[in-house]
């Protein structure tokens, strides 16, 4: 029985939507306040004709140089070549996305009489649970960045914007605990993890026929074996998780190798290929031993570790040992057959596009190496309020391709307006699933899916990023 109601956010949540041509230029107003300051700058860069700060606008209003020093954040969407060793220039791409439906969730009674509530052992559950009501299609004021591997008694600084956190410190949940004598739960269950990360429930468990087979299909058309795979790029997947990089950009790539350090996440991806829910290819434990040279893919790329350019770290960038994994991709691109050498794809956290010294370098770094094996970089910021939830989990998408590259060109970009429309549902459910959300121990799986959940790049999240700097790869390139 709902016990309450979490309140539904108010605030508009449509920035305006420019869902044609990603090239274009408009001049729809900033937003105000401190989330809205690199947008300002870019703007201003914009007017003055384009140099960032300290410099002399050199360039034209379609782009501006970007440099090593100086204070300037990148913008969202862009387009970045090499000018010099320590400069690029830039060329922004002036669009915003519409932000979609959020879902609300209502907090219910420990002894609901909902049979689901009572636990496979027989043990009635303890805490308050949330629970989505079909009529409802928002979510509410709770905000949901990441799911964490666990929470802790005091929230951190990743923790208190994590997802269990977010959940645990709902003011109705804690209201409803108290209001039914409970103890709060702490733990999030992996299954509420799974459908706010846009993934098939079951997905990350390492059981086989976790995951339901005509549901997964119609959530990810592009992975049915009759899809059409004649246009798709063959990759190397690198730092392949569960594969949630690779599931969402499946319009796109095909992966003829997987690259995962982790045991429990390699489990997954083999139990999901034995389903047919992933392209079948070898897996492969390590990036820095991984040798493509008999490889047939047509690039490499991946989510490489964020640590080093998350907020939540001190932002070390190249000089993070586990940035630095960053180089693999480069290196097994080059051991690729010479003729195969011609598309790369990454994905990191939005302070990659940050003013900070070392994501400069960073990014520099990315560029200077892309452009350096004749690819163009394009990239696209996409966050979570983008495609269907009111979330602030921004990821950034790169692709390097050659222009006009026929490859390239052959690809099915969908249209924006299409995808956005798509978006304005999350997850196949449509619902939020009705399970226990928090409890207060933590299965040992659940412990390990629940790390995989936090290191998921959200399918649908990449999707939209391929769609939007795909489109700009595509479109940018000058005619042959
Ligand atoms: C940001 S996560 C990638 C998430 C993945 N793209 C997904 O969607 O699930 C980075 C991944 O890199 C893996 N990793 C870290 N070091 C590695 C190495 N040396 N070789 C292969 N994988 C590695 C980690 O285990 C982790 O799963």
């Amino acid at each position: 029985m709902p016990v309450s109601q979490t309140c539904a956010a108010t605030e508009s949540e449509t920035e305006g939507c420019q869902p044609t041509m990603p090239m274009k230029s408009h001049t729809s107003k900033p937003r105000s306040g401190k989330r809205s300051m690199g947008v300002k700058t870019v703007m201003k860069a914009l007017k003055k004709g384009g140099a960032s700060r300290g410099r002399k606008p050199n360039q034209s209003s379609k782009g501006f140089v970007w440099c090593a020093r100086g204070v300037q954040r990148l913008p969202k969407f862009g387009t970045a070549t090499v000018k010099s060793k320590q400069s690029l220039f830039v060329t922004p791409v002036r669009m915003e996305l519409t932000k979609v439906a959020k879902l609300n969730l209502k907090v219910v009674a420990p002894s609901s009489s909902c049979s689901r509530r009572v636990s496979k052992n027989g043990r009635k559950r303890k805490s308050p649970d949330f629970c989505g009501d079909r009529s409802f299609q928002s979510w509410s004021s709770i905000r949901v960045f990441s799911a964490t591997t666990r929470t802790s008694d005091k929230p951190s600084q990743r923790g208190i914007w994590d997802f269990a956190n977010q959940v645990r410190y709902s003011c109705d949940y804690i209201d409803a605990c108290k209001k039914f004598n409970q103890k709060p739960g702490r733990f999030l269950n992996p299954l509420a993890g799974e459908f706010f990360s846009g993934l098939p429930s079951g997905w990350t468990s390492a059981n086989a026929g976790a995951v339901n087979k005509e549901k997964f299909f119609k959530q990810f058309p592009d992975m049915q074996p009759n899809a059409n795979q004649g246009s798709k790029i063959g990759v190397i997947a690198m730092f392949a998780g569960c594969g949630g990089l690779e599931l969402g950009l499946s319009r796109y790539l095909y992966p003829t190798a997987y690259v995962e350090k982790s045991d429990y996440c390699r489990k997954i991806l083999q139990l999901r290929m034995d389903e047919g829910l992933l392209h079948r290819a070898e897996i492969h434990p390590d990036v820095c031993t991984f040798d493509a040279s008999k490889s047939s893919a047509d690039g490499a790329g991946g989510g490489f570790p964020c640590q080093g350019v998350s907020t939540a770290s001190i932002q070390k960038g190249l000089k993070d040992r586990r940035t630095q994994l960053v180089t693999h991709i480069f290196r097994v691109f080059d051991t690729l057959p010479s003729q195969h050498q011609r598309f790369l794809y990454f994905e990191n956290v939005k302070a990659i596009l940050g003013k900070k010294q070392s994501m400069r370098s960073l990014f520099n770094y990315i560029v200077q190496e892309t452009s350096g094996r004749g690819l163009t970089l394009h990239w696209a910021r996409i966050s979570l309020s983008n495609v269907g939830l009111a979330a602030h989990r921004d990821r950034v998408f790169f692709f390097g391709a050659k222009p006009n590259d026929p490859i390239v060109k052959a690809l099915r970009v969908e249209p924006l307006a299409s995808l956005l429309e798509k978006s304005s549902v999350w997850n196949e459910l449509n619902k939020v699933p009705q399970h226990l959300w928090l409890s207060e121990e933590q299965p040992c799986d659940h412990n390990e899916r629940m790390g995989v959940l936090g290191n998921l790049v959200v399918p649908a999240c990449a999707r939209l990023g391929a769609c939007v700097a795909l489109g700009m790869a595509i479109s940018n390139a000058p005619a042959p």
